[in-house]
Parts: structure tokens; sequence; C-alpha cells
């Protein structure tokens, strides 16, 4: 049966837009999926930690010969790691900070996303071992970043999402975008935005 991890990165515990559009999805689709396993990664109230000089010393050494403290400065990496490559399916909700993703999310990435885990070297390069395995954002941005708008070649959000993936084997029709737009106006979201946002919602909490 499905594993489903549902990540949030948004720092707003109350009024966020992406934490309200990934959990009414995961519940939603946890009725349509009542056997599958929920895991859940709050970026927020659990940041992960910056890397350190231990932990790069660490991934350069061999697993027998590893210092105590070397041991210790994987462990976050271990256990994210893990969790990660429980889950085939991907919930996540992010936030747009400063033209791309949350730092919190980086850090994510920086402590799950190594070599043998989600990607490996071969004769020819890199090959990625996350194929199959499906992502759906939940993306809010306070400006809008539409195709045809000024601002749209800065958004460096969904672009380094679809690279990140395609470079660990994601194909790109396994990873989907509900992206709301100029959340920041004071009339909230573009309402063409939220109607999609709807629409793909009830699609996807039955057939995804
Ligand atoms: C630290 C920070 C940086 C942000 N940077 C941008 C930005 O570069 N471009 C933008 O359009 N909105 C930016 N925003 C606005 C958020 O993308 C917007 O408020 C979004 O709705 C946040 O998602 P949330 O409601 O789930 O927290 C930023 C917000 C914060 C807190």
């Amino acid at each position: 049966m499905a594993t489903l991890l549902h990540i949030d990165a948004s720092v707003d515990l109350q009024g966020s837009n992406t934490r309200r559009w990934s959990s009414g999805f995961v519940a939603r689709w946890a009725v349509a999926n009542p056997q599958a396993t929920i895991l859940r990664r709050d970026l927020a109230r659990e940041p992960p930690p910056p890397l350190t000089e231990t932990f790069v010393r660490a991934i350069k050494t061999a697993p027998d010969v590893r210092s105590p403290a070397e041991r210790d400065a994987l462990l976050v990496s271990q256990a994210l790691s893990d969790e990660f490559l429980a889950a085939e399916r991907y919930v996540v909700g992010m936030p747009m900070h400063i033209l791309t993703v949350p730092s919190t999310f980086k850090a994510y990435v920086e402590q799950v996303f190594h070599e043998g885990r989600v990607f490996k070297k071969t004769k020819g390069g890199f090959e990625g071992l996350l194929s199959g395995r499906k992502f759906l954002f939940f993306v809010s941005k306070g400006a809008d970043y539409r195709h045809g708008t000024p601002l749209a070649s800065f958004d460096m959000l969904e672009p380094y999402l679809l690279k990140l993936l395609a470079f660990c084997g994601v194909s790109q029709s396994d990873i989907t975008f509900v992206s709301l737009n100029n959340a920041l106006s004071p009339t909230g979201p573009d309402k063409t935005d939220e109607a999609t946002a709807a629409s793909r919602v009830d699609d996807l909490a039955r057939h995804w």
C-alpha cells in the first residue's frame, strides 16, 4: 500500500495558504486511500539543522572508521532520508521565499539528497534513484509570476524543484504544481488560481 509523506515548509503556522491546501488535500486523499500510511514532516516546527564541518568530514570518511562525533553528525540526515525513502508519494506545502524555496526546505534537501540515496555515480555521470515517485507541490507566491507577466522569469522556485527532481530521475509527468499567485494582494490569492486549485484538488484527491 502507498506511503505518502506530507511536508510543510511555511513558517506561518496560523494563516498559511500552502499549509491549508496541502493539509486539505492530504485529508481528502486519505479518505480515498484508507489503507495508505501517511508520514508527516513539518520543517517550521522542526527545522533541519544546517550542515557542519563534522558532517562533511563524516560523509567523506568510511563508515567503519568514523569517530563518535562524525557518527552523531549523520544521525539527523539518516533519519530524515530513511523517512523520505519510505514514501513514494510526496505532498509539499511550498511558499516562495526570496524567489525560490524557503531556507528550511533547502536545509532539508542538503540533509536528504545524498549520493547512494537519491542518485548514484555511474561511468557516464549520474543516475537518479527516485524514478516512479510522485510529487505534488502546493505553491504560494506573494506576487504574480504567471506566464507572460513581468516577473515570470524571476520565478526560481518551480524551475529549481523540476531540476532537482529531474536530476534524481523523477519524470516531469510525475511532478504536479498547484500554484497560487498574488497571495500578498489585499484581496488574497488570485481567484482564478484558487478556482483552478480547487478543481485540481477534487480530481487529484480521487486519482493521484
Ligand atoms: C521571508 C519571505 C520571503 C518572501 N519572498 C517572496 C518573494 O520573493 N516573492 C514573492 O512573490 N513572495 C514572497 N514572499 C511572500 C510569500 O511567498 C507569500 O506570502 C506566500 O503566500 C507564503 O506562503 P504561506 O501563505 O503558505 O506562508 C515571501 C514571504 C516571506 C515570509
